[in-house]
C-alpha cells in the first residue's frame, strides 16, 4: 500500500502522515511507502516503511505527473490556498485550488491504475440563502472564490469517479480548532488563535461577537476521518462522492467558556475583543449550523464537545510549530 499526501508540509498534512506512520496500515493493508510532497520539501515522519519527501508545485502538470508516476495506492490531496488568501489573490486560488486539482485528477487518469483520491473540501462550498441547518445534500452555493474552487474540485472528483479513473472521496471539512502553530491566512484563523494564543500564554484578537456561531473538528478528529475516508469500501458511498464530515457546532462565547472549565480563568482574560469589519464581510457569509447525518452514518467520527478540542490541544500540540 503506497500511498500520497500532497500537501504534506501542511498541518493537517503533516498529522496525518504521523498517524499512518504510527499505525503502519490502511484498507487492510500494511503501508509501504509514503510519499509527502508540498511546494518545498516537507519534512519526513518517522516510520517503519520508507518515506519520501517531494518538492512540486501542483500548478506544474509535469511536476504532479511526475510526482504520480509511483502508482500510489492511496492519495491524499490536501494542498491548497486557504480563504482569506484565495480571496485577496484570485488568481493564485484558481491555479492552486481548481486547476491544481484538475491536475492532479489528469496525471491520475493518464496513469490508468484508478487509486483511491481523498480530496479535502470545505463547509465553505456551502452559503447562500438555503434554510437552517444545512443537510449534507444542499445545493452548493459558496459565497467566497475559494469555496467555488473547492465545489468544482469536488463536482469533477465525483464525475472522474464515475467514469472509474480514480475512487474519488471528497470530505467537507468543518473548520479545524484548535490549529496548532502560528495564524495563517485563512479568515477562519481567529477561530483558532483565540484559543491557542491564550493557552500558550498570549494575548489574541477576536474579531467577531461572543454570539458569533459556527462548526468545527479538533484536528485529533480530522485526521481519523481522513483515514476513515479512504477506507469506507467504495459501495457506500453511492453516487455522491462528497460529504460533509460531522463537527459541532459552537457559539463563540460557549467555546471560551468551555477552554475556562480545562483551563481556568487565564487564557480567557487574554483575549481582546474588537470586531473587524473586513473579516466579517467574509466569515458572516458562512453558515454555522449543519446536520452531517451522513457522514455519521457513513462512520465518520466527531468530538463530543468543544472541552474535547480544548484537552486534545494540551495533549497534543501545546506549544508546537506546526
Ligand atoms: N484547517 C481547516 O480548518 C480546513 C477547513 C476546511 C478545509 N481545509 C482543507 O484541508 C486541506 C489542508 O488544510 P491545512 O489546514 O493543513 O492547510 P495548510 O495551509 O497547513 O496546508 C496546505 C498545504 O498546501 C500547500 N500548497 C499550497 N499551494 C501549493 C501548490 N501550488 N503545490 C503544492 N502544495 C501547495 C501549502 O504549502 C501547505 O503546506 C486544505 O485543502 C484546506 O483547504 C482545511
Amino acid at each position: 500500500m503506497k500511498v500520497l499526501i500532497i500537501g504534506g508540509s501542511g498541518f493537517i498534512g503533516q498529522k496525518l502522515a504521523r498517524a499512518l506512520a504510527s499505525r503502519g496500515h490502511l484498507r487492510g493493508q500494511p503501508v509501504t511507502g509514503l510519499t509527502l510532497a508540498d511546494l518545498s520539501a516537507p519534512a519526513v515522519v518517522e516510520a517503519s516503511f520508507p518515506v519520501n519527501s517531494v518538492a512540486a508545485n501542483i500548478t506544474q502538470r509535469d511536476l504532479v505527473d511526475s510526482l504520480a508516476a509511483d502508482r500510489h495506492d492511496v492519495i491524499y490531496h490536501l494542498a491548497a490556498i486557504v480563504s482569506g488568501q484565495a480571496e485577496s489573490e484570485f488568481d493564485l486560488g484558481m491555479n492552486v485550488n481548481l486547476y491544481g486539482s484538475i491536475n492532479i485528477y489528469e496525471a491520475v487518469r493518464t496513469l490508468g491504475h484508478k487509486p483511491v483520491l481523498v480530496f479535502a473540501s470545505s463547509i465553505a462550498t456551502y452559503g447562500g440563502e438555503t434554510p437552517d441547518p444545512i443537510e449534507d445534500w444542499y445545493n452548493l452555493n459558496p459565497q467566497t472564490s475559494y469555496g467555488a474552487q473547492k465545489a468544482a474540485s469536488e463536482l469533477l472528483l465525483n464525475d472522474y469517479s464515475r467514469k472509474g479513473f480514480f475512487d474519488g472521496r471528497a470530505l467537507r471539512l468543518p473548520t479545524i480548532s484548535i490549529r496548532p502553530g502560528k495564524p495563517n491566512k485563512a479568515a477562519s484563523s481567529f477561530m483558532s488563535s483565540i484559543f491557542r494564543e491564550p493557552l500558550q500564554g498570549q494575548e489574541a484578537v477576536c474579531p467577531v461577537s461572543p454570539d458569533y456561531v459556527h462548526f468545527f473538528l479538533s484536528p485529533r478528529r480530522v485526521v481519523e476521518n481522513l483515514i476513515i475516508g479512504a477506507e469506507i469500501p467504495v459501495e457506500s458511498w453511492g453516487r455522491n462522492r462528497s460529504v460533509l464530515l460531522p463537527g459541532r457546532t459552537h457559539r463563540i462565547g460557549d467555546m471560551v467558556e468551555a477552554m475556562r472549565r480545562v483551563a481556568g480563568d487565564g487564557p480567557v482574560d487574554r483575549i481582546r475583543w474588537e470586531p473587524d469589519a473586513e473579516l466579517q464581510k467574509i466569515v458572516l457569509g458562512w453558515r454555522g449550523l449543519f446536520n452531517p447525518a451522513r457522514g455519521l452514518k457513513l462512520g465518520f467520527v466527531r468530538d463530543k464537545n468543544f472541552e474535547d478540542n480544548v484537552r486534545y490541544f494540551l495533549e497534543d500540540d501545546l506549544n508546537t510549530a506546526v
